[in-house]
């Protein structure tokens, strides 16, 4: 059944908690799978914008999500590091999802119901067996309700921006805080008002909050609640 396996971990939360690093290194250390279910919805929205779709075109943008198919190759550069390779129709597009643009389009895809009902019915298929830990906005709530460890893992807008603002100026593409931390709001509102599967903790899902924490500390935490909740 769906997310039945005991080791089946469900991270979701807003954009810029540190959800992909924390996923992957939380993987590396109890032996899991790691799947990033945005890399999807961003596969979806750079096929959409390399093909003139409108974020409004639900038919076609559903019709993109049905076909589209997603491979991802995984390596290993250190003991402490995973990097995910993405693949949409056999074509590297690890880099290109990652622009800004590719991430707001794939906010506004996600909103369609179509293209989540087909990404979904994939999602559930890559958890069907367990051993994972996977992330998104609606893991512990539609694609795997069956996980038996659930983590809402998020920080406050500011404290995101903070990290966002600093990751940008690294990167050599400097924006100024205010606007990082506006398109952020923009974001979060987007994804947690939308009809269909909005961003909200699951019930039965544990908040962590990483203000003022660590990486090492945050992994540790998710560690000891995974193994609380595993533990024979
Ligand atoms: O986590 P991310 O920034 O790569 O996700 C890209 C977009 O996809 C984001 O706006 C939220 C959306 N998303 C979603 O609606 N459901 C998921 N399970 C994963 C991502």
């Amino acid at each position: 059944m769906t997310g039945s396996n005991p080791m089946s971990i469900a991270i979701d939360g807003p954009a810029g908690a540190g959800k992909s690093t924390v996923s992957k290194l939380v993987a590396l250390r109890l032996g899991l799978q790691y799947v990033d279910t945005g890399a999807m919805y961003r596969g979806v929205a750079l096929a959409a914008l390399r093909r003139g779709v409108s974020p409004d075109d639900e038919p076609q943008l559903t019709a993109i999500a049905d076909n589209l198919e997603f491979s991802f190759k995984v390596e290993r550069p250190s003991e402490n590091d995973l990097v995910i390779r993405v693949f949409t129709d056999g074509e590297e597009v690890t880099k290109e999802i990652r622009a800004p643009e590719c991430g707001n389009m794939a906010s506004k895809v996600s909103s369609v119901s179509g293209v989540r009902r087909a990404l979904v019915a994939q999602q559930k298929h890559m958890g069907a067996a367990g051993g994972v830990v996977m992330e998104g906005r609606d893991i512990g709530s539609v694609v795997m309700p069956g996980a038996p460890v659930k983590i809402f893992l998020t920080a406050s807008a500011e404290e995101r921006a903070r990290r966002r603002t600093l990751e940008l100026e690294q990167k050599g593409t400097p924006q100024s805080f205010e606007q990082v931390l506006a398109e952020i709001r923009e974001r979060d509102h987007r994804d947690s008002t939308r009809a269909d599967s909005p961003l909200k903790p699951a019930p039965d899902s544990v908040t962590v909050t990483t203000d003022g924490m660590s990486i090492p500390q945050v992994v540790e935490e998710i560690v000891r609640i995974a193994e609380s909740k595993i533990a024979p």
